[in-house]
């Protein structure tokens, strides 16, 4: 491992505490990310999920700091191996990106520049960090980078240019550019998204292997918990730009106590495929976040929302408490016994094989 920031012990690498973001517009304030919390050990892979805007790439930008200061308004802290980012210089920033934190888009395409050759792409990646390696150096990690993610003919493919590539190529090579300086800490954004299933499950493995390899922390972002489960540790839940539920995949996945993340659970298409379980999508829409939802931002889709006394979930913002499986577990919801509920309405209908029959 290398990388400018070293990590501090006992701490984890990136500690993000209260980051809220909000982008004023013509049209009022769009409160993308609020009192988000959350942390990432080295080794670990956390998996964060939620519905398209549920402000999983604009907190993951913060990390960064990829948010134009004109634009955006930032604040809470942003730790990455102690370095408080929130605030730091933008020549300080850039020493970070690329070299201790790396971040890995949806979309190769727009992260590739069309017009040149791949290899001279990552030799730059490279020489920003590496000032003193020379060129010849800089194009032999380039090829070696391209043989680590499983580029064939390595020394040929480097003087290609990214159109010359296929898709799940390009996101190879996306993710040895990515991995070029050995970044401490990897975020993917839905790095798989626009590959077919074979593909997708290639670079998930990749991504896996370079990260024991490296002993990188990993933030993956994606839509689906099937990806989640494959390859997390943790798991956090995102709606409307909070924390809905966090834990450990185990706790989670296997206990959800917040009614979205069992709508989540539902949603997902390969869950039990063959065991009589049915795919369920969310009913509704997403929030705005220009003018949130009062109360629980999931009331108005909640299909439990009934089973809490008075209008509470609609005008009461739950709080993000701990859950029953620990204290590393929390979830943002009013419900009093979710875990009862979980057993008896959604497991039936999610994993009826996992129900156990009456005696
Ligand atoms: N620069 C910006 N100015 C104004 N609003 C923005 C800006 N960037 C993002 N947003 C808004 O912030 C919200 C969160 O966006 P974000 O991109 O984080 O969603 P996401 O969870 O990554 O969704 P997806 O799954 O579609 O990628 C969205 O409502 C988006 O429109
Ligand atoms: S707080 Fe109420 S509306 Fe929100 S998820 Fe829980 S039960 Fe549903
Ligand atoms: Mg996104």
């Amino acid at each position: 491992m290398s990388g400018a920031a070293r990590p501090v012990e006992g701490e984890p690498y990136l500690a993000v505490e209260d980051l809220t973001v909000r982008f004023p517009t013509a049209d009022g304030l769009v409160q993308a990310v609020t009192d988000l919390s959350y942390s990432v050990e080295l080794g670990k892979t956390l998996g964060i999920v939620g519905e398209s805007g549920s402000g999983k790439s604009v907190s993951s930008m913060a990390v960064l700091g990829l948010h134009d200061r004109r634009s955006a308004q930032i604040t809470g802290s942003i730790k990455v191996a102690g370095t408080e980012v929130v605030g730091l210089s933008e020549s300080k920033l850039r020493d970070l990106r690329g070299n201790a934190v790396a971040m890995i888009f949806q979309d190769a395409l727009a992260a590739l520049h069309p017009f040149y050759k791949i290899g001279k792409q990552l030799v730059e990646a490279y020489l920003v960090h590496h000032p003193q390696a020379t060129k010849r150096e800089a194009r032999a990690r380039a090829v070696e980078m391209l043989d680590r993610v499983g580029i064939p003919q390595p020394d040929r493919r480097v003087d290609q240019y990214p159109h010359q590539f296929s898709g799940g190529m390009r996101q190879r090579a996306m993710i040895a550019m990515g991995l070029i300086n050995d970044p401490s800490l990897l975020i993917a954004d839905e790095p798989t998204t626009a590959l077919d299933v074979t593909v997708q499950a290639q670079i998930l493995d990749l991504l896996q292997d370079l990260q024991r390899e490296f002993n990188s922390a990993v933030v993956l972002i994606t839509h689906d918990l099937g990806v989640v489960a494959e390859v997390a540790d943790d798991v956090l839940v995102m709606y409307g730009g909070r924390a809905v539920e966090y834990g450990t995949c185990k706790q989670v996945l296997t206990r959800p106590e917040m009614p979205y993340t069992w709508g989540l659970l539902s949603s997902v298409p390969d869950i039990g495929a063959d065991t009589g379980a049915r795919m369920i999508p969310i009913p509704g829409n997403p929030p705005s976040l220009l003018a949130p939802p009062t109360g629980c931002a999931f009331h108005p889709r909640c299909a439990h929302k009934d089973k809490v006394p008075g209008d509470l979930c609609s005008t009461t913002l739950p709080e993000l408490l701990p859950g029953s499986e620990g204290e590393r577990h929390v979830k943002r919801c009013h419900l009093a016994d979710p875990d009862a509920i979980f057993a008896a309405e959604v497991l039936p209908e999610i994993a009826p094989d996992l129900v156990e029959e009456p005696r």
